[in-house]
């Protein structure tokens, strides 16, 4: 199994692992889904406004989702920030259409991944978790060390 593993011990430093992560998904290209596993307070929202930086949305303009559920951007290519705290059981996902988001030709990032019945294989799974106060372990699945390594931090 390809991943990462890395401690984070600021917001900041969050922020920054998720515009990494962003840049290496923009190069290789094409549609994908991100999905964000952890706790309330684990940093998932702050990892997606680094994310969402690398395709050019400010990180301020990303909000905690939870009550909006999705949040679209008509950025190129589109981009979708799930949150599905809130939802519960199969009939909320799909009545959501969460598998046409997934599906979908733009850039997802999912949430509480933890809700979905079943995840494709070979996808992208960020797992978040308390280490302290301010440090967190994040684990990403699915990125070639050796991508995460020849990427610089910040470089677009
Ligand atoms: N290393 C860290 N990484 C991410 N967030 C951190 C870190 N240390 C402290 N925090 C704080 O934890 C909170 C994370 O919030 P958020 O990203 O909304 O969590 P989630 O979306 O997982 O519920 C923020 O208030 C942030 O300032
Ligand atoms: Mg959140």
């Amino acid at each position: 199994m390809n991943y990462i593993k890395t401690i984070s011990n600021s917001r900041d430093e969050t922020e920054l692992i998720g515009f990494k992560l962003g840049n290496i998904l923009k190069k290789l290209g094409g549609p994908t889904t991100i999905y964000l596993f952890g706790d309330l307070g684990s940093g998932k929202t702050v990892l997606i406004k680094g994310i969402a930086k690398s395709y050019g949305i400010a990180p301020r303009d990303i909000g905690s989702a939870s009550f909006v559920i999705v949040a679209e951007y008509e950025t190129s290519p589109p981009f979708y920030h799930i949150d599905l705290y809130r939802i519960e059981g199969d009939d909320a996902l799909e009545s959501l259409g969460i598998w046409e988001y997934i599906d979908s030709s733009g850039i997802t990032a999912i949430e509480w991944a933890e809700r979905l019945s079943e995840i494709p294989e070979e996808s992208i799974k960020v797992k978040l978790k308390f280490l302290g106060e301010e440090s967190r372990e994040i684990i990403i699945e699915g990125i070639d060390e050796k991508d995460w390594d020849n990427m610089q931090e910040g470089q677009v």
